[in-house]
Formats: C-alpha cells, sequence, structure tokens
C-alpha cells in the first residue's frame, strides 16, 4: 500500500511554539509538519530541548500554538472549536505514560535483578 492511500489521522502542518515575550521571547518550535497515518507508530527523536514534549503537548492542547494548523481527521483541533469536537478529540487524542520500570531498558533491568 503506497502511504498516499493511507488515512491520515493527525497532521501538524508549519507549526511554531514560541514561549515568553519580548527578549524573553523563544522559539521552541519551528515550521514543523507532519502527518500520522492511521495504524501507523510514529515517533519523534532528538536531542534534549529539540522540542519533542513541545510538540506533544502542543497536540495535546496543553500548549498553545503560535502558528500553524494541527488537524485530527482533517480538522482544526485548536483554538476555538465547537463543543462536541472539543469533547470527541478529548476522548480520542490521550497520553499514555511510560512506566519507566517497565520500560526496554534492559540493563537497568539486569541492574535491579543484580
Ligand atoms: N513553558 C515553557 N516556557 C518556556 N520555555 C519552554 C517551556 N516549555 C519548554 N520550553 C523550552 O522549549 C525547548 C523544548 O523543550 P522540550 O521539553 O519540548 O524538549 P524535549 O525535546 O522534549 O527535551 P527532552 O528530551 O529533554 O524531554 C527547551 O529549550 C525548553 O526549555
Ligand atoms: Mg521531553
Amino acid at each position: 500500500m503506497r502511504m498516499t492511500d493511507k488515512e491520515v489521522l493527525v497532521e501538524v502542518k508549519n507549526l511554531s511554539v514560541v514561549f515568553g515575550k519580548g527578549k524573553n521571547k523563544f522559539t521552541a518550535i519551528d515550521d514543523v509538519s507532519f502527518q500520522i497515518f492511521k495504524g501507523e507508530t510514529f515517533g519523534i527523536v532528538g536531542e534534549s530541548g529539540s522540542g519533542k514534549t513541545t510538540i506533544g503537548r502542543a497536540i495535546m492542547r496543553i500548549n498553545e500554538v503560535t502558528e500553524g494548523q494541527i488537524l485530527y481527521h482533517g480538522k482544526s483541533i485548536q483554538g476555538k472549536i465547537p463543543k462536541d469536537w472539543d469533547r470527541e478529540i478529548t476522548q480520542k487524542i490521550q497520553m499514555i505514560f511510560q512506566d519507566p520500570m517497565a520500560s526496554a531498558y534492559d540493563r537497568l533491568q539486569s541492574h535491579i535483578a543484580d
């Protein structure tokens, strides 16, 4: 199956997230775009402070989007949106917190086993 045949679940278009104002202004995310397809496991990799969590929080609507768009099933999920759409995406888009002890860091686990 070609990528273009797959259903796009989440689309991030030209996302920028700027924290602070004036001389405290800090651009954490600068023009980031990607698509997440249905059934796909999508990972964001980058050094500490590169903005992975900020992108996740923007999709979760915890961090305000300064510029760009975030779409779920082709519909905007930011800013002022209808109540029923808000309720739907709150149910559909959720955080899954990782249990660090159950994660695949077997070196740590073998240390504990020792
Ligand atoms: N609320 C905030 N106010 C100001 N700056 C922030 C805020 N949240 C994040 N930042 C800054 O934005 C940048 C990106 O941070 P972020 O936490 O998204 O990085 P990360 O890639 O998740 O890093 P790590 O791998 O350490 O988790 C960092 O420079 C961070 O200090
Ligand atoms: Mg992070």
